[in-house]
């Protein structure tokens, strides 16, 4: 069967927007109710609720799809035909502060290519949306990578690697490279919108140690479709699985891919 991508696109905004709207009006639950999945990793049942919500509206319009969703299918998802790879809240932690950044992911995989992706900025109302051949989009608004060649004039975005603590000292070797030599560095707490920020040209690079295939399935296909590259840290193309990122436009990518590897 063959699929529309600006369709499965559609689909997937649609199914963003209702999770958002369930998030906005949903009071973040007090930290005695938080679950720990792994070290400082909390999930509650908001995050879940969302993912239910958006797990029915994608297999209704597309019985034959399946779900790769970070909290009720994490693992064991094979990528054979149509799979929606979600994140219902992405950016948990500022959403528990109550610190107005953080998104709903959900990306549309054929056969393990990535072809639509949306990422829906719930506290601004803003929606990012691509499909392959289509563009990226804000709105009306197509996006486009940064044009900034020069690291003293970039702005770049990062995550730390606070889960996964064994990629601490390289990422802050890297950290120690990039503070002196770009004109700042944002740590926001959603990398999916991180991602939809390179896509847009506001972050002309972004780099994270590790990442989950549902923070980066929408990111990648908004990258690509605004003209940037997104690899894993070897430079090896991102796909649908947990790894390192390295995004930006073609020449900040490439920089950064230096700063992680050799430049001293
Ligand atoms: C997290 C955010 C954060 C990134 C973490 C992710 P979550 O996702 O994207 O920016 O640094 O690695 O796990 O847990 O809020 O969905
Ligand atoms: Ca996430
Ligand atoms: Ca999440």
């Amino acid at each position: 069967m063959t699929h529309d991508a600006r369709r499965l696109a559609r689909l997937a905004e649609r199914a963003a927007a209702r999770a958002g709207a369930f998030l906005r009006t949903t009071t973040a639950p007090d930290a005695d109710r938080w679950t720990a999945k792994g070290h400082h990793d909390f999930v509650t049942e908001v995050d879940r609720s969302a993912e239910r919500q958006i797990t029915d509206d994608l297999l209704r319009a597309e019985p034959d799809s399946r779900i790769l969703g970070e909290e009720f299918s994490p693992i064991g998802v094979d990528l054979a035909g149509l799979v929606w790879v979600v994140d219902p809240l992405d950016g948990t932690t500022n959403f528990l502060h109550g610190y107005p950044w953080w998104s709903v992911s959900i990306a549309a995989s054929i056969d393990g290519d990535l072809i639509a992706g949306t990422v829906f900025n719930v506290p601004t109302h803003r929606h990012y949306t691509a499909w392959r051949g289509g563009g990226a989009w804000c709105g009306a608004d197509r996006l486009a990578v940064s044009t900034i060649r020069d690291p003293s004039h970039a702005l770049l975005g990062t995550g730390f690697p606070f889960k996964a603590l064994e990629h601490l000292p390289r990422y802050l070797d890297t950290l120690r490279k990039v503070i002196p030599r770009t004109s700042g560095i944002r740590r926001a707490g959603s990398a999916a919108l991180d991602l939809a920020g390179v896509a847009q040209g506001h972050f002309d690079a972004f780099w994270e140690m590790q990442l989950a295939p549902w923070d980066i399935a929408a990111g990648i296909v908004l990258i690509e479709e605004a003209g940037g590259i997104v690899t894993d840290l070897d430079g090896a193309p991102a796909t649908v699985r947990q790894s390192g990122l390295v995004a930006g436009n073609p020449w900040m990518h490439k920089w950064m891919m230096g700063q992680l590897h050799h430049d001293r």
